[in-house]
């Protein structure tokens, strides 16, 4: 299978690096970090979540930030709805893409949503059925595809189960996450090619993080199997405050570096988005994660 002339990167640094905080980032700059990512080609951008404040405090201030951003015409800014209460706070903020996440582990759901899978899998379907009256794009997460921090292996047939059932109950793409970033490339690649046999791969999407340091080859594998949309982090951050030794997400930067060099078209200005990647390293007080940014840092 060769691999995609272009790939559509889906951002994920303002939801998922910024939940994953232990500081709250200022409302100003979550905005400034969002529209800094729309000006780089960026066409899809994870802006923020609607999940419970006593759950994740760091983005408490989900409205604010979706009245501040500057949304650019042909940008998609997706938001993090966990049920319908959120799902309305969303609407209500003026969302227009949400995404419903769930796991392939059932200790790991427990602990991120209070709820089995399957019980997550219910709580979706007025979300969907609203969604769906409303116009609204749904994404669908699962999480611990490659490895769960409670459960340990994690089934290839419960990754199957639950991409399916995602799809089937109307979203438009499915984002397989290794959320604690313990995957190999034989392993993403037979994983990916297992969902694919029963959702199809334009419908699908990979969501490395980076702990072990397999997030790119993993991503390499993927490529190779056909997945053409990938989710990653400006400056390599996030990770899931309840999924134990997550780091954070592949960097944004290094995958965009990657991907040009294999002659695949993403629509970003890499220039641009290590300015930014440089830039929320200094606000987050911290070297950015991203081997690009290093390895072009202006002595
Ligand atoms: P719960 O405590 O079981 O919920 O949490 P509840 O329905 O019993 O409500 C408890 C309180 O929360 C109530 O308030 C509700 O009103 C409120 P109280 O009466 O106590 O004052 N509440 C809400 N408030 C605002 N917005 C809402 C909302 N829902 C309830 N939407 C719940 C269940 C799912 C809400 C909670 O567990 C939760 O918010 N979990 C989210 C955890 C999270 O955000 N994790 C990180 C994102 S997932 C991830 O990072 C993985 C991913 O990146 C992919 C990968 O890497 O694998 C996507
Ligand atoms: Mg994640």
């Amino acid at each position: 299978m060769p691999t995609p002339a272009s790939v559509r990167i889906v951002e994920v640094g303002p939801r998922d690096g910024l939940q994953n905080e232990k500081a709250i980032v200022p409302t100003p700059a979550k905005v400034e970090l969002i529209d800094r990512l729309s000006a780089t080609g960026l066409r899809c951008i994870e802006a923020t979540s609607f999940v419970s404040p006593k759950w994740v405090p760091q983005l408490a201030d989900a409205a604010e930030v979706m009245a501040a951003i500057d949304r650019r015409p042909g940008v998609r800014y997706p938001v993090l709805v966990p049920n319908l209460q959120g799902y309305e706070r969303a609407l209500a903020a003026g969302a227009t893409d949400i995404a419903v996440f769930t796991a392939a582990s059932e200790a790991f759901n427990r602990r991120n949503t209070n709820a089995g899978i399957d019980e997550s899998l219910e709580r979706f379907a007025p979300v969907m059925a609203r969604a769906r009256a409303d116009g609204v794009a749904v994404r669908g997460y699962v999480s611990t595809v490659l490895g769960c921090p409670y459960q340990g292996e994690v089934p290839l047939a419960d990754v199957v189960r639950v991409a399916r059932a995602l799809h089937a109950m109307g979203c438009f793409e499915v984002s397989l996450g290794d959320t604690i970033g313990t995957g190999t490339p034989a392993k993403a690649r037979a994983m990916l090619r297992a969902v694919a046999a029963e959702v199809p791969m334009a419908a699908l999407a990979v969501h490395f993080h980076d702990t072990y340091g397999q997030a790119l080859p993993n991503l390499l594998a993927c490529l190779e199997e056909g997945v053409a949309v990938v989710d990653s982090s400006v400056s390599g951050t996030g990770g899931c405050p309840y999924a134990r030794g997550a780091s954070g997400n592949v960097a944004t930067e290094d995958v965009v570096y990657m991907l040009h060099g294999m002659g695949i078209d993403t629509g970003v200005d890499l220039a641009r988005l290590v300015d930014t990647g440089r830039w929320l390293a200094a606000l987050l007080g911290r070297a950015s994660g991203s081997k690009v940014t290093q390895a072009t840092a202006v002595a």
